[in-house]
């Protein structure tokens, strides 16, 4: 599968001392990289959505808890077992919706212990701690190198629902930017585009941080592909039309009945799918998948600052200055409403997630 970008969202430097990753919040005016050396920027990029996207978030996580390993200054395993643990639990509450991040970092503290143990009767400190970056860092890097191989199985199953000349619904962004390269829900677009299919796609433009107008349009007319942005509540006028054929989104978490959490507004586009018969597929690599969420009841859901809603795309402020304001960033789609979950593994109907065996 060919790469439409010439660069990742997010890398570890060769030393393994710096995250590159690609400013989002800038696009698609300036592709603009950060070089960040300390956990506080990690954590900053992660809230303010400079690397956003399920499983660009839990990559970005592994790659800073390596980085800040491999800075931390110290001649004590202890030591640096304390820093460790500090920088985990610090970016583990970065966003709270993305089960990634959470299964990134427990996924590099079981290599920290189990590397540690393999150090047993080990008397040179300096050694060991050498040792021990080395594994973080592989690690890190392994999560990375995983993801695409997940993305480009994802996207293979994925175009196997697609014929010439479709037309596929999109909301928010689960593109090459949100994960380690191709994407999920874009994935089969891009495959679709490479094999002649000339797929033509509406970007949902997704109020309130506009991930589609900003991120998913720039990405698909980057790649040449035929896209329409549209606001939000456009969507149930063009099925209605019959120009969808497909909803294609991605996901933050998919619980054990099959229910997902997505950005918001999901929900609603399932709903309205539904009605018009158009099938919603969702695209999820099993490290989005939380087998200990029973439901959708469970999964939190991150609330975030009214300023997103009143400010922040805006050249003024359009809403009063003492507004109440709600700014869920993502809603709970039902199993019911989801025609499939495309996964590494292949395509499966929601009640069929229980069974599925993670990927490590
Ligand atoms: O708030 P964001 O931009 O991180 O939300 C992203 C999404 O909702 C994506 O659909 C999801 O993370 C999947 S990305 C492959």
């Amino acid at each position: 599968m060919k790469s439409v970008f010439p660069f990742d969202s997010v890398e570890l430097s060769p030393n393994g001392r710096e995250v590159v990753i690609l400013d989002q919040t800038q696009l698609p005016n300036q592709e603009k990289f950060l070089h960040l050396t300390t956990a506080e920027e990690v954590f900053y990029a992660i809230t303010r959505l400079k690397v956003r996207g399920a499983p660009a978030i839990g990559i970005a996580a592994a790659f800073g808890l390596a980085m800040c390993v491999n800075r931390y200054r110290t001649r004590s395993l202890q030591a640096l077992e304390k820093e460790f643990l500090r920088v985990k639990h610090y970016l583990y509450i970065s966003r709270v919706t993305a089960v990634n991040l959470m299964w990134a970092l427990d996924r590099m503290e079981r290599c920290f212990y189990a590397t540690q143990q393999a150090l047993e009767g080990e008397d040179e400190e300096r050694h060991a701690i050498e040792v021990i970056r080395n594994a973080l860092t592989a690690e890190a890097r392994a999560i990375k190198a995983e993801d695409v191989k997940m993305c480009e199985a994802i996207s293979e199953h994925g175009f196997t629902l697609l014929r010439p000349g479709c037309g596929i619904l999109t909301h928010c962004n689960a593109g090459h930017l949100a994960v380690s390269k191709y994407g999920t829900a874009l994935g089969p677009i891009y495959l679709a585009q490479q094999q002649g299919f000339s797929p033509r796609v509406y970007c949902d433009e997704t109020r309130p941080l506009l991930q589609g107008a900003r991120l998913t349009a720039y990405e698909l007319t980057k790649a040449g592909v035929d896209t329409t942005l549209i606001c939000d509540n456009m969507a149930a006028t063009l099925m209605s039309q019959g120009k969808i054929d497909y909803v294609f989104v991605g996901c933050d978490r998919v619980a054990a009945n099959g229910d997902v959490a997505n950005k918001i507004g999901t929900n609603g586009v399932a709903i309205v799918a539904k009605y018009y018969k158009v099938p919603l597929y969702v695209f999820a690599p099993t490290s989005t998948i939380d087998l200990e969420c029973r439901s959708g009841a469970e999964i939190i859901i991150e609330q975030r600052p009214a300023f997103e809603v009143t400010d922040m795309y805006y050249s003024k402020r359009m809403a009063p200055k003492d507004v109440r304001v709600y700014n869920p960033a993502f809603d709970i789609t039902p199993a019911a409403l989801i025609a499939g979950i495309v996964t590494e593994k292949g395509i499966l109907k929601p009640r069929e997630i229980k069974y599925i065996r993670k990927s490590r």
